[in-house]
């Protein structure tokens, strides 16, 4: 199937509100409609969102929107990715109905929004610690797009007991799920927020479309992140104490890694666990966030444990 492509709001809702009514009919889940959130550069990790997307709804719209408000680096704003041509194949071969890539005019008419989404506490940890404001510029993109796509009827539920509108995030950006899910939830957004599992090389490297700017040999260093993650999740499996200052170590000692952080934490707050992590055997459930400089990118990862 062909993508549509559609760059304003008033297209993405005529759209999304044709097709709706267009498949209700016949469709194995009348009324429902997915959003897949992306800012392009589109991977394998994109096609599973997609996928998943597409698995459990009558109708999916995928959106590319470099979104200036999380960037606070300039640089890093204008080397980032743009490959539409070919994100523009990747959803039409994951079966999405609509590409939604709108102007910076026509995500914010007047330049900078005057009111913004607050991250609050959790935004400011871990890459909110490194990258102030981020959260701040991600969530406000989000519940644009949030509100954007949402078409004014043929909405149905479809006996799940789930809203019928959805959202797909990737489990890699664990700490941006958890702010998605919080402000959904705080502020009463009526969607349902969906993880879907990180994709990873098959060596192990989770995939992100900063990868493209490692070299060779950075690569190579960069396996390092998820060797320390799923020696944690061996621990954590076996009970033994974590004992992540020994990982660190091991983050630290590949060449040309600069750890960020490595931190165990609640699956649902974000807080870090104090009990259960370095001395005593691991019990319960937690997820091991990390984040390093390899060479000049900035990459993260995390793993479930328990
Ligand atoms: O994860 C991303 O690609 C972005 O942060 C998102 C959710 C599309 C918001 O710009």
């Amino acid at each position: 199937m062909t993508t549509v492509l559609v760059s304003t709001i008033a297209e993405l809702r005529a759209a999304t509100g044709a097709l709706l009514a267009e498949k209700l009919p016949g469709s194995g889940h009348p009324g429902t409609l997915g959003l897949v959130p992306t800012m392009g550069g589109l991977h394998a990790g994109h096609a599973e969102l997609a996928r998943a997307a597409v698995a459990e709804n009558a109708v999916v719209v995928a959106s590319v929107f470099v979104n200036p408000l999380q960037f606070g680096d300039p640089e890093d704003l204008a080397r980032y990715p743009r490959t539409m041509e070919a994100d523009l194949a990747l959803l039409s071969a994951a079966g999405v109905d609509l590409l939604f890539a709108p102007s910076a005019a026509e995500m914010y008419p007047d330049g900078e929004p005057a009111v913004w989404i607050r991250a609050g506490v959790l935004g400011g940890l871990y890459e909110g610690a490194s990258r102030p404001g981020h959260f701040d510029g991600v969530l406000t993109v989000v519940a644009k797009l949030l509100h954007a796509a949402l078409p004014g009827s043929g909405l149905v539920a479809d006996g799940t007991g789930r809203a019928p509108y959805r959202a797909y995030f990737g489990q890699k950006d664990a700490q941006q799920l958890a702010l998605v899910r919080r402000m959904v939830a705080d502020l009463n957004f009526p969607v349902d927020i969906v993880e879907v599992p990180t994709v990873r090389d098959p060596d192990g490297l989770a995939l992100s479309s900063r990868n493209r700017f490692l070299s060779a040999p950075e690569r190579d260093a960069a396996l390092v992140l998820w060797r320390a993650l799923r020696l944690l999740g061996r621990r954590a499996d076996a009970h033994e104490p974590l004992d992540i200052p020994s990982a660190e170590a091991l983050v630290r000692s590949a060449p040309g890694v600069e750890l960020d952080y490595l931190e165990v934490v609640d699956p649902e707050t974000l807080q870090i666990r104090a009990e259960n992590c370095q001395d005593t055997p691991f019990t319960g459930a937690a997820v091991a966030l990390i984040a390093a400089k390899v060479g000049p990118v900035r990459l993260i990862d995390n793993v479930n444990l328990g």
